[in-house]
């Protein structure tokens, strides 16, 4: 039978990574395995930009649906997809209408009839465990209310190029307890990162998550601290991060929550009760003057835009893992 663009399978992709299925949390990670992807996005990065990259997906296409706006999470899988040699198709979720136009599952069944992978940024989670279930492709969770989980394999990664290593370090996340911070609390203690988080009461981490994340720091040398008290949380921490506290879908809770989290700015003054040599972390978008401040976002502890860069190349290592297997028949 005569070969096909997608019947290969690029031989170097670690073997602990090929038991990746769908990318819909970091939860489902063992520890090895996070941190066998962030080693693999990481030399990817130093291949691609030594100009070593092979087009590994040639004839693959990705198909991208979004629920929420995005600029990073579009443009990291779409340049991506470009730079391996395939193709990413934007479906606008007002044409498609998922969940809404068309059951989850019914378009998964006719995005894996046409396409080789799907990365989704829902409303709800369970819209991407309900694509998962019924996809014959990889499932890619590009944002849920409930998780960020690529976003985290950037920061890990961005974390790992800094500071040459992750164990032993502690990130301190100052805001609310969204899924930019929960899926940074199961990165962490994967990573041997210390993860501690002060939000303003209401607005913590649910107790389920925590019990996971220490559960997981015991075995991996990482505490995990949950507090309201943003001082207490920077305390000797080697990165501050932070994140909107408004986040998509929430807009008409906004005045509230600049209320209510008028306390939680990451500013000079909080920064200096962290370590000399911390630095700061957004995912962005950042809104400037109310979670963080602009000589902050722009200053020399920022981290902030090498973090965004790293998301296409993370995102691309995460397509090359996922999508370049054998077509399903
Ligand atoms: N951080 C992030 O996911 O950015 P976008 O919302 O622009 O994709
Ligand atoms: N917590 C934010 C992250 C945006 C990248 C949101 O969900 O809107």
């Amino acid at each position: 039978m005569r070969k096909q663009a997608g019947d290969h399978m690029n031989s170097d992709v670690p073997e602990i990574l090929r038991s990746l299925n769908h990318f819909l949390s970091i939860r489902d990670l063992e520890a090895e395995t996070l941190r066998a992807l962030i080693d693999f996005a990481l030399l990817r990065k130093r291949q691609f930009l030594a100009g070593e990259l092979r087009p590994m997906l040639a004839g693959r296409v990705l198909a991208m649906i979004f629920q929420k706006s995005s600029l990073r999470t579009r443009l990291g899988f779409e340049a991506a997809m470009a730079q391996l040699g395939g193709h990413a198709v934007h479906l606008d979720d007002h044409h498609i209408g998922l969940a809404r136009r068309e059951p989850s599952q019914d378009v998964a069944r006719v995005i894996s009839s046409m396409c080789d992978g799907i990365m989704a940024r829902v409303f709800s989670h369970q819209t991407v465990v309900e694509l998962a279930a019924h996809s014959r492709v990889p499932v890619i969770n590009g944002l849920s209310d409930w998780a960020h989980p690529c976003q985290a394999l950037a920061d890990i990664a961005t974390i790992r190029e800094h500071f040459g290593r992750t164990d032993g370090l502690k990130l301190a996340f100052i805001g609310d307890a969204n899924n930019v911070a929960r899926s940074l609390a199961n990165a962490c203690p994967r990573t041997g990162i210390s993860f501690s988080i002060a939000s303003p009461e209401g607005y913590g981490m649910e107790e389920g998550e925590v019990q996971m994340a220490r559960q997981c720091g015991r075995r991996y040398g990482a505490d995990i601290l949950l507090t309201t008290d943003p001082f207490e949380a920077v305390r000797d921490a080697d990165i501050v991060y932070t994140d909107v506290w408004t986040s998509m879908g929430q807009e008409h809770e906004s005045d509230q929550r600049d209320r209510d989290f008028a306390g939680y700015q990451v500013n000079t003054a909080l920064l200096k009760a962290a370590r000399p040599t911390a630095v700061v972390m957004h995912c962005l978008p950042a809104r400037r003057n109310l979670e963080i401040t602009p000589e902050v976002v722009d200053g020399p502890q920022s981290i902030i835009f090498p973090q965004a860069a790293n998301r296409l190349h993370t995102q691309r290592a995460l397509l090359e893992v996922l999508l370049d297997r054998p077509r399903p028949g």
